[in-house]
């Protein structure tokens, strides 16, 4: 049976593991967006209101800015709502990713942003670094404007798969497929991040589209930041613990509901995706093959 606790800080975590002697030890939804996390890139450009459950990230001339969670999580599901930048936002790029923060075996599963000309749709990149490799990029068009309002963006990471989820859509899976020597990343804990850069010379149709600083300040908006995971450093049975609620039977692989989500997406919204780039991989990833 699974236990859940609430947890305001990584302190308190550890004290009532130790307390409770017990394996199940999950960290809740936080209260405001400094007891999860901290500003790792300029101050000045980062903006709390609402009490602190919410932030503003601001992008202009003289910086961009980032945050990250201040601990580590090993398997888990990490969620929060996202208001992008609105209007002309060609040439900025809003990433929210989970990243071990190792060089040479990095394990890393990334959201980004593309901004677009005004009325242009927003793409979504995903990528999955495993034991250092990357180069697995899929753009996905969203099919609403995200700049609107918040929608919910999601990474589900368990023994069995990875899952991106835009809402209550799956846009992508990677399964663990370790059994056929396909890396997965499993051995290493990783923090949560999040940035607002500019990127013009690659995001917006490869680079074509600058970015218009008269445009700018630009605002990306964050709130409703949910971490449920294993922190790490913490009890070393958390991870391996099948009773955590991400492990269990419903997290094991999509269910129909999503799964004819899934295809839709694939269908209608995907304009690019590296198992199907043959200039880049004459042999096809092993990943990639029908049925993994
Ligand atoms: C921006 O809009 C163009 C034109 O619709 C589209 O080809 C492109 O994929 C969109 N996204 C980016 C990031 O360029």
């Amino acid at each position: 049976m699974a236990m859940f606790y609430q947890f305001r800080n990584a302190g308190v975590f550890f004290f009532l593991c130790v307390l409770l002697l017990s394996g199940v030890c999950v960290l809740g939804r936080p209260a405001t967006f400094l007891q999860d996390f901290h500003v790792t890139w300029s101050d000045s450009h980062i903006r709390q209101f609402d009490q602190g459950r919410a932030i503003q990230l601001r992008l202009d001339q003289s910086s961009g800015c980032g945050f990250a969670s201040k601990v580590k999580y090993m398997f888990g599901r990490v969620s929060m709502k996202i208001k992008l930048v609105p209007g002309d936002s060609a040439g900025t790029v809003t990433a929210f990713y989970l990243n071990s923060d190792t060089n040479y075996v990095r394990d890393e599963l990334d959201f980004e942003f593309l901004g677009n000309r005004t009325g242009q749709p927003y793409t979504v990149q995903t990528n999955i670094y495993a034991h250092g490799k990357g180069d697995r990029e899929q753009r996905v068009n969203l099919w609403f404007d995200p700049a609107a309002d918040f929608h919910t963006y999601s990474i589900l990471w368990n023994h069995h798969h990875i899952v991106f989820y835009v809402d209550d859509f799956p846009i992508r899976v990677y399964k663990n497929n370790e059994a056929r020597g396909i890396p997965y990343p499993k051995m290493q804990a990783m923090g949560v991040y999040s940035t607002l850069w500019e990127a013009d010379n690659w995001a917006t149709r490869g680079g074509l589209e600058k970015i218009d600083w008269s445009k700018a300040p630009f605002y990306a908006y964050y709130k409703d930041f949910d971490i449920e995971g294993c922190a790490m450093p913490g009890p070393a049975n958390c991870a391996s613990n099948p009773s955590n609620w991400w492990e269990g039977a419903a997290y094991q692989a999509l269910n129909s509901i999503e799964a004819r989500r899934y295809r839709w997406v694939r269908v209608n919204h995907v304009i690019y995706d590296y198992c199907k780039d043959k200039s880049r991989f004459p042999v096809t990833p092993p990943e990639c093959l029908a049925g993994i």
